[in-house]
């Protein structure tokens, strides 16, 4: 396959995950006793229950559940995460920085330079050679993710589960319509990222009380200094 520029872009009408009702009432956005952990393990017995019922009211024609199934029954199931300006960082800036956890704890923080928004609530990115992080996923499912823009000191943070679509699996080649670049065809992996938590990073330069034009004058001077020659111009 040819390669296409790793741009945003994914047009979000291009992520179509054909619906399915789940039992109503069964999510609830308050935190139950458990706390945050519990809501995802009644995510993933909700989602269990549904594709047992799914599979067994179509007389199990479609199989066990795949990890793209479970991304389109997640994505009807939680409300929106991200606000445009959170999908805006993640577009311009593509670059986020990837942890995860094996499941001894062992923590595993990576780049991907290949992010897309896929709608209000998933994000994603091509695995091209990330062994530990796949590796650790399939363990452990969770994961967090950071952007932020160099120039202003500030993004965001997202947590949330991973879904691992590979190649030749159900809802690849969809998933893969959102990536352009050189980089697309070499993707071996998708890995769909349903966001549960958001929130803001700021330097604590704002702290201060640096605004957001200062600190992009700050880092647009140290940035330029730091190429050959002095300038961005090369
Ligand atoms: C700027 C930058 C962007 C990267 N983007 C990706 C990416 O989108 N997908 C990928 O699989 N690897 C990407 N890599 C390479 C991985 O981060 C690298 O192979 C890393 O060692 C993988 O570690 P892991 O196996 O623990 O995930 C990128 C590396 C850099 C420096």
């Amino acid at each position: 396959m040819s390669g296409h520029g790793l741009a945003n872009g994914p047009e979000l009408s291009q992520f179509k995950f054909p619906g399915r009702n789940l039992p109503s009432g069964i999510i609830s956005h308050a935190t139950p006793p458990g706390g945050k952990l519990a809501i995802e393990e009644t995510r993933r017995a909700v989602l269990d229950q549904a594709d047992a019922k799914a599979a067994s009211s179509k007389g199990a024609a479609r199989g066990p559940p795949t990890p793209a199934r479970r991304a389109r029954v997640q994505q009807h199931m939680r409300p929106k995460m991200l606000t445009p300006d959170m999908k805006r960082i993640v577009e311009e800036q593509r670059l986020g920085f990837v942890a995860t956890s094996a499941l001894d704890g062992t923590p595993n923080v990576s780049p991907k330079g290949t992010f897309v928004v896929l709608d209000d609530a998933t994000i994603a990115f091509g695995e091209i050679r990330s062994p530990g992080t796949i590796r650790n996923l399939r363990d452990n499912p969770r994961i967090e993710v950071n952007f932020v823009d160099p120039f202003v000191r500030r993004g965001y943070r997202f947590a949330g589960t991973a879904h691992v679509v590979e190649q030749g699996t159900d809802g690849f080649d969809n998933l893969l319509a959102h990536f352009r670049g050189a980089l697309a065809g070499r993707i071996r992996a998708i890995v769909a990222i349903s966001v549960t938590k958001a929130l803001p990073l700021t330097s604590p330069a704002y702290d201060d009380g640096k605004t957001e034009l200062e600190l992009r004058r700050l880092w647009t001077s140290r940035f330029r200094k730091l190429q050959p020659n002095g300038s961005f111009e090369g």
